[in-house]
């Protein structure tokens, strides 16, 4: 399993707080069991549910905005140097797991993927946060959960949190 995690997210590699690796691997492989998911059904998973019949699936979405959020970072730090503080292994957390209460928010039924029960009654940035705060995740990386979209605004307290918020909807209103 960890072997197709990598597969799926070569970003993995990028981490170099080897805990904080293990523990964002951990919540995406129990997310999979306990949501009830193969490989092959995230690879078909929409990454939203708001645009009719997108071609970009949970795993690519999830890609492009961890990927955007570290040049964004990059970006920053080459400016500003040491007047910006940011935090690249929580920011690599939060981005590989802010939409990860996807896997929660969403049923598969009659081959279609529509919103479940769980979804609801917890949007994913709640039910994401609750989930990876039972495997240690650290509070920095559950405020990027819980923050990244419509719920965090006004709340984001976090350089990490503000650069994911933006890196998330730049890879979504392009699709609208
Ligand atoms: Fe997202």
């Amino acid at each position: 399993m960890d072997e197709q995690l990598f597969l799926l997210f070569p970003e993995l590699n990028e981490f170099k707080d080897l805990d904080l690796k293990a523990k964002t691997m951990e919540v995406w492989k129990r997310a999979m069991v306990e949501g009830g998911w193969e490989v092959a059904d995230l690879l078909a998973m929409p990454f939203t549910l708001l645009i009719d019949q997108t071609p970009i699936n949970i795993i690519d979405h999830t890609r492009a905005v961890t990927r955007t959020a570290l040049e964004i970072a990059r970006a920053m730090k080459g400016v500003y140097g040491d007047r910006i503080n940011i935090n690249q292994d929580i920011l690599l957390a939060g981005a590989l797991l802010h939409d990860v209460g996807k896997l929660f928010e969403f049923e598969k039924s009659g081959g279609k993927f529509k919103k479940s029960r769980s979804g609801n009654l917890l949007r994913h940035p709640f039910s994401g946060a609750v989930f990876a705060a039972r495997f240690g995740l650290p509070e920095e990386v559950l405020h990027i959960i819980a923050c990244h979209s419509k719920e965090g605004d006004g709340r984001r307290a976090t350089v990490e949190a503000i650069i994911i918020n933006h890196a998330d909807f730049v890879n979504f209103e392009p699709f609208k």
